[in-house]
């Protein structure tokens, strides 16, 4: 059963690589997908059968021999996680290309120093016509230096939300790196045993306010936000307010709630500001040029700035799990049932950034987990 399951996977997983192959607004470099043509040479049976399978139906008829290298590397790495071996030159030199563009500890967030009272701040995605007035009590909780300023950690993990986590157990693991980054303030407690609890900095687009906390409109509200930051304990929230001109009145409802609960939490805010088109300018020497860059490649490249080496868990944007075949939800966190959303396909071009991401972790500069934990 789970032989064949696995089977099914890895063959839809290669159908939609194929696939991916073919989207024509990505353009291939060659020493992309003929980079690093390593066969299974400890592939086992399983991977065996998969590989002869799929070349007979498919690969004579429509791929080039580059294509089926890169999905014998895929499925070589869910079966054995532990081949893949880090590149620390060709990290250095990612992170280096990265400070070209983009000042990391700077563009992390605005600090007091940098505003005044009355400046007026644009939005990277909304016409700039629209503005948002810094108030005083805005500018009283920017941090006075950024809180990564001369950070350095070893190993961090960045944690993306894909439904590839559920039933994934590898919360343990999680749990051991030195830093841990999460998205948009995605619940662990109650899937530790998938995710890991730990957190060192979660991104909170003022949006889940109304989405997740009902505005803060009740006294119940407010207290489960309270509890929810009080978990936080000495975290990083970084908070994209000048992002969207839809986030100025959920904006108010936050700075209230964080000057009326001063000195309660220990939780960190960051307030990045206009600083997409810098980091967009770095991606697009990569072709990687979306509507909107993804939360999760957004904390990938803050975390090159800050960490020696970065694993990736879920980043995954399809609707079905490589290990096993089963249907996955987009979230890890969505109800039992949700379908698979393609909603921000088109905006974030999520399958593009996947296969970026993966031609990274082939190059060893990250890398990307996708299978089980044991
Ligand atoms: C996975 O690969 C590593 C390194 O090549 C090897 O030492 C290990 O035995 C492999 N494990 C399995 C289960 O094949
Ligand atoms: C590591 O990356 C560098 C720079 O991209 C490359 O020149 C080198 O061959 C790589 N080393 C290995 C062992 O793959
Ligand atoms: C972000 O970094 C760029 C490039 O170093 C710099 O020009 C810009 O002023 C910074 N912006 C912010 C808001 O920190
Ligand atoms: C990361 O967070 C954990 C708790 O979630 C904490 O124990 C640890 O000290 C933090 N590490 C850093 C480097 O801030």
């Amino acid at each position: 059963m789970v032989r064949i399951a696995s089977a099914v996977g890895l063959v839809m997983f290669s159908v939609a690589l194929l696939i991916l192959s073919l989207i024509s607004y990505v353009s291939i470099k060659k020493d992309f997908l003929i980079s690093t043509p390593r066969y299974g040479v400890n592939g086992g049976p399983r991977m065996y059968m998969f590989h002869a399978g799929f070349r007979s139906q498919l690969a004579m008829k429509y791929l080039d021999p580059a294509f089926s290298s890169l999905t014998n590397i895929l499925s070589e790495d869910l079966q054995n996680s532990s081949k893949w071996r880090y590149n620390s030159t060709a990290f250095q030199q990612q992170r280096q290309s990265i400070a070209q563009y983009i000042d990391i500890p700077h563009n992390f967030t605005l600090i007091r120093e940098s505003v005044k009272i009355g400046q007026l701040m644009h939005y990277d995605y909304s016409s700039h016509k629209y503005v948002y007035s810094i108030s005083e009590n805005f500018r009283s909780l920017l941090p006075e230096v950024s809180p990564i300023l001369n950070k350095h950690y070893n190993v961090c993990a960045v944690v993306g939300n894909s439904g590839i986590l559920t039933g994934s157990r590898c919360g343990a693991q999680i749990e051991k790196f030195d830093f841990v980054f999460r998205c948009n303030f995605a619940p662990t407690e109650i899937f530790k045993k998938d995710v890991g609890r730990r957190t060192n900095m979660t991104t909170f687009n003022p949006s889940i306010l109304e989405k997740y906390y009902n505005n803060l409109l009740t006294v119940q509200d407010r207290n489960n936000f309270f509890l929810s930051l009080k978990k936080l304990d000495g975290a990083i929230l970084w908070i994209p307010a000048f992002f969207f001109h839809t986030s100025a009145t959920v904006t108010r409802t936050l700075v209230d709630f964080f000057v009326e609960h001063r000195g309660q939490l220990k939780v960190q805010l960051a307030w990045p500001g206009n600083i997409m088109q810098y980091i967009n300018n770095y991606w697009k020497t990569k072709q990687l040029s979306p509507k909107r860059l993804s939360t999760g490649i957004l904390m990938y490249t803050l975390a090159s700035s800050m960490c020696d080496q970065i694993h990736l868990y879920g980043f995954w944007p399809f609707g079905w799990d490589p290990n096993t075949g089963n249907e996955l939800p987009y979230h890890y966190y969505d109800k039992k049932g949700t379908k698979f959303t393609t909603k921000w396909q088109e905006s974030h071009q999520l399958p593009a950034e996947f296969k970026l991401l993966y031609k990274m972790h082939s190059d060893g500069v990250l890398k990307l987990s996708l299978s089980h934990c044991a």
